[in-house]
């Protein structure tokens, strides 16, 4: 877990790690009154830093179809959408839908 702080504030965390193989982050977030201000490029380099210290070539993460804010700042940052597809099964009884 990473924080970012501006003035001694917490404004920035990220959740990041690796498998040994593929790096992943996980709850990116920048406080709301913290927007747009440059906080989530710099938690994310720091995240990126983090995984290269590892020797990790590859980082990958999630976005919610509907998350344009997200996948904007992503795209920004020189993200490229993944060829993979992701599946998923619940696996404490409920159906899977297309919203969960
Ligand atoms: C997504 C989030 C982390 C971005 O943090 P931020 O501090 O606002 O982003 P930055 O100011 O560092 O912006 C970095 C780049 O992303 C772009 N960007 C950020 N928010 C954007 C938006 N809403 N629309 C378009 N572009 C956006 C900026 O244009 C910027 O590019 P630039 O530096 O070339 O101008 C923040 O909005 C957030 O916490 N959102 C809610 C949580 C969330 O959705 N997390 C992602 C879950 S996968």
């Amino acid at each position: 877990m990473l924080i970012g702080r501006d003035n001694g504030a917490i404004v920035a965390s990220v959740m990041v790690g690796h498998d040994g193989h593929r790096g992943w982050v996980y709850y990116v977030a920048v406080d709301p009154d913290c927007q747009k201000r440059g906080f989530g490029r710099v938690i994310m380099a720091a995240a990126e830093d983090w995984l290269r210290g590892a020797g990790i070539a590859k980082l990958q993460l999630l976005v919610r179809r509907e998350n344009a804010q997200a996948n904007a700042f992503y795209g920004s940052l020189g993200f490229e959408l993944s060829t993979s597809v992701m599946y998923q099964k619940w696996l404490d009884g409920r159906a899977t839908t297309p919203s969960n």
